[in-house]
């Protein structure tokens, strides 16, 4: 008996399939850390998108039993999870952030980034007026999803969501169209601030590229499924965080902040500039290695930046 008309038989609920899927992905060493962190979820995501039923759907549903066309399709996606090595929210086209659902493929990274609990608690403590919040800059936006969860939470903001790929632009367009907040976030092509001459924020939020070379190479075969012009950072992962520290000063409001991503390179960007009071924010749900700088403190260390 051919493998997927065995599991077929035995197989009935959604429970089973999740149950099965998670074991395959196990045993197949699979890598989780796009949007789910364990097998289990990675395999429910598949399982309720292949029957399309939404991801919260309540647990007594699980004991639903599939239909054969069902089964085949849930085995399918199972199957291309293990083959392509691909996170699952490539396969579904469909990433979660701050609750919001983001088109994604792999034109852009797949949202993750700490800074959603950030944008969900309006930045508070740092932001002490969120209501006066009238321009948000995303810088690197990839999908949009910090630009695009700023939008609502700032509603009477007006956020510039930038990338240098034309193509990470086109996905970004899609997302702020699919929120409807086209009157509120404006998507540019830019090489970080080139576009945005003469612009200053009273926030700048970033998620950039921050992975060293090296580092990129050894990363786990999900990640070199997302674009590496979205990871990979030169040679100490650095890079375009330095670019953005440069000019950060001459685009931020007197009292406006910056706030950057730079994960695994918290370490490196610490010996790079000595002597600078980085604040890194903790996180109730998790993640490190994003940073807080003000504008009084990126002109009061200027000199580091040159
Ligand atoms: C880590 S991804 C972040 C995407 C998104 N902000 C998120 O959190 O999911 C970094 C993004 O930066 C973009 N990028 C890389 N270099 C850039 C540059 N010099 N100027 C603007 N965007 C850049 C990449 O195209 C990619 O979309």
């Amino acid at each position: 008996m051919h493998l997927s008309e065995s599991v077929t038989q035995h197989l009935a609920t959604l429970r089973d399939y999740i149950r099965w899927g998670a074991s395959r992905f196990n045993h197949a060493r699979l890598f989780f850390g796009h949007g789910t962190s364990n097998a289990v979820d990675e395999a429910a995501a598949l399982v309720l998108h292949a029957v399309h039923l939404p991801h919260g759907l309540p647990a007594g549903y699980f004991d639903s039993v599939l239909t054969p066309d069902e089964r085949l399709e849930v085995l399918g996606l199972i199957e291309r999870r293990i083959a392509e090595r691909k996170p699952a929210a490539y396969l579904i086209h469909e990433a979660w952030f701050c609750g919001l659902p983001f088109y994604v493929d792999e034109r852009v990274l797949v949202p993750r980034s700490p800074i959603a609990e950030l944008i969900e608690g309006r930045f508070s403590p740092w932001i002490d007026r969120p209501d006066e919040v009238a321009d948000i800059l995303d810088l690197c936006t990839g999908s949009g999803c910090i630009a695009i969860a700023c939008a609502m939470a700032f509603p009477d903001a007006d956020v510039d969501a930038v990338d240098i790929s034309s193509q990470a632009i086109e996905v970004a367009q899609f997302n702020i169209e699919k929120h409807e907040v086209e009157v509120q976030v404006r998507a540019v092509q830019s090489d970080l601030y080139e576009e945005l001459q003469g612009k200053r924020y009273d926030l700048i939020v970033s998620n950039p590229p921050y992975v060293n070379r090296e580092e990129w190479d050894s990363l786990p075969l999900e990640y070199h499924a997302e674009p590496r012009l979205g990871l990979e950072s030169g040679e100490t992962g650095l890079d375009c965080v330095r670019r953005i520290l440069r000019e950060a000063e001459s685009h931020l409001k007197p009292d406006g902040i910056l706030i950057v991503e730079v994960g695994s390179s918290a370490e490196a960007l610490e010996y790079a500039y000595p002597g600078v009071p980085f604040c890194w924010i903790d996180f109730e749900r998790g993640g490190d290695g994003v940073f807080l700088l003000t504008a009084e403190q990126l002109g009061e260390y200027r000199d580091h930046w040159v």
